[in-house]
Formats: structure tokens, sequence, C-alpha cells
């Protein structure tokens, strides 16, 4: 037995180990990926390989060996929940799914940041937030890694639209860069120690993500202190340079050699454009994984895929993090009363889950329950065709995965749902007045056109296999809703931070970030800008009344957690949970801020007339900017204002701190 084998031993003394018994040869060959999720095996030293498998929906059939597996609710619908305990088990469920299909790397999470509504990707990505981003995405990757499998954050980074991804560059300027783009991934490669990185197609300020020293060697690793590895995203380092991605810190290119071929390699050694040393640094990062997920051990664990766990695991995501956007008391549904119904749109009977349908992340699930069979389940619901003779409609719309819609690759072309079901909306409600809009899709709508007259809608994303149950239960009450939206819904596209102009969106082969830090509801609130959905709103069945608020100091140093204490009422007749949100703003600061940023949130869940006081922690340190003269994050000694609420616009207390 090789020392590497032995599993008694210490992880460093087993790279080590192997290090010095891999060829140089042998070495060369680890560097780039093979069979599209692969790397290479070495025959001599019987060393296996490490496979991945996408993806932040769950495991893709593209990539498990073509085995179903559980398809839970997008990301979005995830950030939506603001449940940080949801987070961590969803990685614990995807990681299971990953061993199970004999994997070791989850391509997930993606936590580039919404700053377009319009980025094909929107559906995979939590929110607008990097707060909501970072603290979700935190026990997502702790999930995920309990298991001993590795999360894979990406895009790394400012991978913000699909429309010319592999190609264009985000021009962004430092102090944007890192407090909204690099800030959720800075976090999590601390606080987390995701152990694998995907670095992003695009450029950033010029030099692509794979060969960016930058945003690699300097940030990541120098300042950071990353302990994964790098891996390209797929055929990323086709325009960079051999040199350049082992300079900035590339480990593995995927999915297979283009920059990192055996011949290029050796030809940079030869010519002293790198070291045997350097290479050696690079394939330790990746062995030290290998370790870790068990590519080395005789007993891996086992997993378990398509379990009922796994399933209740998805409709219970749904159903926390579907939206109720507006209620003029139409809904719940009465379950108990024979009730008919029509239903409408191209959503209805549509199931989400196909080969590659909205790209990398499709997952195929064994069965998948469509908003249709949600409605039979429940024995007094009569369908039937004509809306004139039903109680209500219910009209499952929206976009779908198609290109140009939520899908990766290519970006949404409009804000609006496509016309024909905006007539079909409007002719409908002009039939029956009791029509409800169900809103299948992931990333915002513009409703202008068809709101009015609409007595409610239900944001439901793509709510995963059991969708249709969950979204059933929640129309007819089984379920409160309670999720909160992750990222705004504006009235236009002209209202949105990236769209000035040609230049800031979609650009060309640049992509100018003008806005600035102003990104979501941070340019929604400078600039005086109603959206149609605020950030973190979302009705209930019943009505929450914020009791009090005391905070624990009101004097402060920039280490200092303060803990606020909320009073919370259900005031209504349902029980349900409410998400109470603490922003904070400085009151006087040298440098422009916004006039409002999440810095801590809670939930919270109570029976009719139940009082219950919830602690939020908050971390001053979040109060901070990032100083581009100091290159780190700054909090400004002097006052500033805590703003506690139920969403974005809807703040019912208003404090002052003061930090020394
Ligand atoms: C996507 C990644 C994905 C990879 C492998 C790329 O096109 O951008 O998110 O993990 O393909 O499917």
């Amino acid at each position: 037995m090789h020392r590497f084998q032995d599993e008694n031993l210490d992880i460093e003394d087993r790279v080590k180990d192997l290090i010095n018994q891999l060829t140089l040869d042998e070495k060369l060959t680890l560097f780039p990926g093979v069979r599209a999720w692969w790397t290479r095996k070495i025959k001599r030293l019987s060393f296996p390989n490490m496979g991945m498998s996408d993806g932040p929906n769950g495991v893709s059939l593209h990539s498990s060996g073509f085995r179903k597996c559980t398809q839970f609710p997008v990301t979005k619908c995830l950030a939506a929940t603001w449940n940080t305990n949801l987070a961590e088990k969803t990685g614990i469920a995807m990681a299971e799914e990953v061993r199970a299909v004999n994997k070791h790397i989850l391509l997930a999470p993606g936590i580039n940041i919404d700053r377009t509504p319009l980025n094909g990707r929107t559906f995979e990505y939590f929110s607008e937030d990097p707060f909501l981003v970072k603290e979700m995405t935190k026990p997502f990757v702790n999930g995920v890694q309990s298991q001993k499998i590795a999360a894979c954050v990406k895009h790394y980074v400012a991978n913000n639209q699909e429309h010319e991804r592999f190609k264009v560059s985000a021009e962004i300027d430092k102090r944007t860069l890192h407090e909204i783009y690099l800030r959720a991934f800075e976090d999590v490669v601390k606080k987390a120690n995701p152990w694998s990185i995907m670095a992003c197609y695009n450029k950033v300020n010029g030099i692509y993500g794979c060969e960016n020293p930058y945003i690699l060697q300097n940030v990541l690793f120098d300042k950071w202190g990353f302990q994964g590895f790098v891996m390209s995203d797929w055929f990323a380092t086709r325009y960079t340079s051999t040199e350049g991605c082992i300079t900035a810190g590339l480990s593995l290119e995927m999915p297979t050699p283009i920059v990192y071929k055996r011949k290029l390699l050796k030809k940079g050694l030869n010519e002293g454009k790198f070291t045997e040393q350097r290479l050696d640094e690079l394939l330790k990062m990746m062995l030290r994984i290998m370790f870790k997920t068990g590519v080395f051990s005789k007993n891996p664990p086992k997993g378990s895929r398509n379990t009922p766990e796994h399933q209740n695991l998805a409709q219970k995501i749904a159903e926390e993090g579907i939206v109720l956007l507006k209620n003029e008391g139409i809904l719940p549904l009465d379950p108990n009363k024979k009730i008919k119904i029509a239903v409408r749109g191209r959503n209805t009977k549509k199931k989400m889950g196909r080969l590659g349908y909205g790209g990398s992340s499709a997952v195929v699930p064994p069965f998948e329950i469509t908003p249709f069979e949600g409605l039979l389940s429940f024995p007094n619901v009569e369908i039937v065709k004509d809306p004139k003779e039903a109680d209500y409609v219910i009209i499952f719309t929206e976009i779908n995965h198609d290109k140009h819609e939520d899908a990766e690759n290519s970006d949404r072309l409009q804000i609006e749902m496509p016309t024909e079901e905006e007539n079909m909306i409007n002719e409908t409600k002009k039939l029956n007045s009791n029509t409800i809009v169900v809103l299948i899709n992931g990333s915002p709508i513009a409703m202008d056109n068809w709101i009015n007259g609409i007595p409610a809608i239900v944001e439901a994303w793509y709510p995963g296999m059991m969708g249709g149950n969950a979204i059933a239960n929640i129309l007819f009450g089984h379920i409160n809703p309670s999720g909160k939206l992750p990222i705004t819904f504006p009235k236009k596209i002209r209202d949105s931070p990236a769209h000035k102009t040609p230049a800031t969106y979609p650009g060309t082969d640049k992509v100018m970030y003008e806005e600035g830090i102003f990104v979501g509801y941070r340019h929604y609130d400078e600039n005086n800008i109603d959206p149609l959905f605020p950030f973190g709103f979302g009705l209930s069945y019943t009505t929450f009344e914020l009791t009090k608020c005391e905070l624990s100091k009101e004097s402060l140093t920039d280490d200092d957690m303060l803990i606020i204490t909320v009073g919370v009422k259900n005031t209504g007749e349902f029980s349900g949970a409410e998400v109470v949100q603490i922003y904070a703003t400085d009151i006087e600061s040298s440098v422009e801020r916004p006039p409002k940023e999440l810095v801590g949130f809670g939930k919270i869940f109570l029976n009719p007339n139940e009082e219950k006081t919830m602690e939020i922690l908050v971390k001053i340190k979040d109060f901070a900017f990032y100083d581009v003269n100091l290159e780190d994050w700054k909090v400004e000694p002097g006052k500033f204002k805590i703003l506690i609420g139920t969403s974005s616009r809807s703040i019912q207390f208003e404090r002052v701190v003061d930090v020394q």
C-alpha cells in the first residue's frame, strides 16, 4: 500500500506522498478534465478519478449518468424562503444525491448578483442583495460539504448576463466589484470554506476570469486565504493562455484540454513561463479536495436519491418560497366547498424537468406534479372549460426555459410576458372577475399591461417536482404563504439599474457597470423609483404586527454584535410566518452610500393571536463599505440609522446607533 492510500494519515502527508510519486507527465494529465465530468485516472498508482455534477436545482440528468434525480425548486425560490435552515437541508439533500450518482462535486451554488432582470440565469441565482446571498449560501455550502461532497461556488465573478457571456468584459470600479459582486464570494470563502470555485466565462475589467490574476491570485488566494481549488467553467479557457491560467491560479481546466494540453504545459515549463513547483501547488489544491471528498476512500458514503425525504423537502421549499404578490381577499379558496375552476395558461400542464431545458441546471425527476395535477388532488374541485361558468379562473402563466426566456446562454428580450399571454389574461378577466394569476417563472415580470382587475397574483417560481402540490396547498390555504421577494420587480425595464444606455446593458465587447453600487433596491431607493413589488415584499393570509423593538446597545465598535429584539404578533386568523428584515444606513459618510442595506433578517412562525419576541443578530462589520484606498472594508465612526420592517419599503421602526 502507498502512504497516500492510508486513510489514517493526515491529508497533508498523503498529498505529499502522492505528489512525490507522480511523474511529471502524470501530473500534467491531471490539469485538464476528461469525459465531460471527470478528472483523469492514473492506472499505475491505482489513482481514481473525481466526478462532478450540475447543478443548483439538484443533480442534472446530463451529468448523472442519465439517472433521474430529485428536482428541487430553483435557487430563486430557495432564496425567497429567507430560511437559512432550509438552505442547509437543501445542501445536504443535493449532496446525498450527488453521492448516489457516484460523483464528488456539486457544481453549485450559483451566487452571481441579479444586475438585470433580463439575465437568462436569474432563476439559478439567489438575489440582487449580497447580504441575502451570503447568508443563504453559507449554510447551503456547509450542508453540501457535511456530506463530504465539494460545493463548487460559481461563476466567479461578474457573470451577470448571458448575452455574449463568452466574450463580454464586465467593466466595474473596484469598490463596486468588492462591495456588490465579490462580497458574497468573500464571506462564503472565509466562513464556509467551499472546496472549489468555478471561474467565469466573461472578462472582468478586460481579463478573462480563468486567467485574471487580480480576481484569483490577489483576491481569492492572497487576501481571502481560499483553501479549495479553482476549476474553469466549461470551455471558459478557450480564449486564454496557458501561462495566464497557471499564473492566476487555475488548477483544473474543464471539460477537456485546451490551454492545459500536455504539450502546452511542457512548453511553458521549458520556456520558464512557470515552474514545476507552481504546478505542484495548483495540483495539491485539487488533491486535498480529492481526499476530502473520499475519492481515495475504500468505503465512501453511499448517498441516496429520490427518497420521500428529498421530495418532501422539495415541496417544503416551494411552499415556503412561493410569494403572494397581490390578494384582494379572494385567496385562500375554500377547500370544503365544491368549486368550479377553469384553468388557462401556457404552464398549466407543462413539465419543466426535461433534459437540458433551461441549460445546465435542468434536472429530470422520476415524476413531476404539474399545477393542474395539484389542483385535481383537491376533491371538491370541478374543472370546467368556460371561464364564464367557473367560480374562479386560475391562469398558470409566464415564461419558460426556452431560448430568450429563463434559459442559459441567452438573455430575455423583454421583461413583459409574451403579448399573447398578456392578451389572454386581459380577455379572461373580462369573462370572469375572479381570475387568479399564478406565475411560473424565475425572473421579474412587468405587469402594468394586465394587473388591474386581477384580484390575486401568486409568484410560484419554478417550484420543482412537487410544485403542483405546493401551489394547490397555497391556493387552498393549507399553507399560508410566507415567501418574500429576493429581487425587485420593476414596473418597466427602463426603471432597473443596468438599463440606462446600450453601453450599460447589453454592452458590446464591454458592458459598463455605471450604476456602481446602486444595484437592486439600492438603486430604486436612491433614485426614488417606485417598483411594482419591492425587495423583501410578500403577503400572507394573516396579518402581523411588530409590537416592539429593542437594541442591545446604542454605542458600539465595529467588532461588536448588535442584538435586535423584535416583538411580532399574529393579528389575523391564520397561522403563518413573517420575515423581519433589518436594514442599516450610514447617516454621515465620506463616500456615497445607499439609503438602506440589508444587515440582518429572521423568520418566525406564529399561531393566530400569538406573540413572540425574536432576536436578530447584526454584525457591525456588515455596515462597512469597501474603501478603495485601504483596499479593505471600513466602518466609518458615526451614527447609523437602523430600519426594522417587513419589506424594504415597509419599515416599522427606526433606531440610531453610534459606532465609535
Ligand atoms: C455553465 C456552468 C455549468 C457547466 C457544466 C456551463 O456552461 O455555465 O454553470 O456548471 O456548463 O454544465
